[in-house]
């Protein structure tokens, strides 16, 4: 299977939104990757339920919704009526993760769940069956532009074993600092969609960069 591309929309212009969003649609992006950050699970504030569905009024992409929040619980309704097409939710944040997942499917969504560089691919275990992506954070969540983690690579080969084993149909996605330099070793480990931020936005031509992703 071709490799997904999932732009971050957290490294666009937000006073011209609509145009970055246009452009997305004009580009051989699979989804728009949209961040949201609450300023309690992580140190920064992105944007909220407006704005999604800002974004969502123009996309003509599936948006792929990650919530850095605490007590996504309460707000996973809202995100499904912005748009959101696919919800995922921080295992960190998540006391009773499986009831969160049954919570995403039940309004129609795809169900995500992310984990931050430190968290073992061991604690997916019980989860992995009922859930239809991971998302490894290669970077610490909360800002864009940072530094890939090298210890990813590892995490995604144990994590695609573990899908293996268990029979899943989960999707590993990879989120932080993705780039042209690592995507083949991370395409190689097992990965089946990139987020790319600040690599996309920041370059000449982001529609030939998200190209050049996608040929990997
Ligand atoms: C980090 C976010 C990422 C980020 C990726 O907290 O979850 O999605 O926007 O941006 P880059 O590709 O710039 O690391
Ligand atoms: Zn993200």
């Amino acid at each position: 299977m071709p490799t997904l591309i999932a732009p971050s929309i957290l490294a666009a212009d937000f006073a011209n939104l609509q145009k970055e969003v246009e452009m997305l649609n004009s580009s051989e992006a699979d989804f728009i990757h949209v961040d949201i950050m609450d300023g309690v699970f992580v140190p920064n504030i992105s944007f909220g339920i407006p704005v999604t569905e800002a974004i969502y009024k123009h996309a003509r992409k599936p948006l792929d919704v990650h919530l850095m929040i605490v007590n996504p619980d309460n707000y996973l309704e809202s995100i499904r009526n912005a748009g959101a097409e696919i919800i995922s939710v921080h295992y960190e944040a998540c006391p009773h993760l499986h009831r969160t997942v049954q919570g995403i499917h039940a309004l129609g969504a795809k169900a995500g769940v992310a984990i931050n560089p430190h968290t073992s691919i061991v604690l997916l275990e019980e989860i992995i069956g009922d859930i239809d992506l991971v998302c490894l954070m290669s970077v610490n969540p909360g800002f864009g532009g940072q530094k890939f983690i090298q210890n990813t690579y590892e995490k995604v080969s144990r994590l695609k074993e573990l899908i293996l084993k268990k029979g899943s149909s989960a999707k590993i996605e990879i989120d932080g600092g993705v780039n042209l330099e690592n995507a083949p070793k991370l395409i190689e480990a097992g990965a089946d969609i990139l987020v790319a931020g600040s690599f996309v936005f920041s370059s000449k031509d982001p529609q030939q960069t998200i190209s050049e992703l996608k040929s990997l």
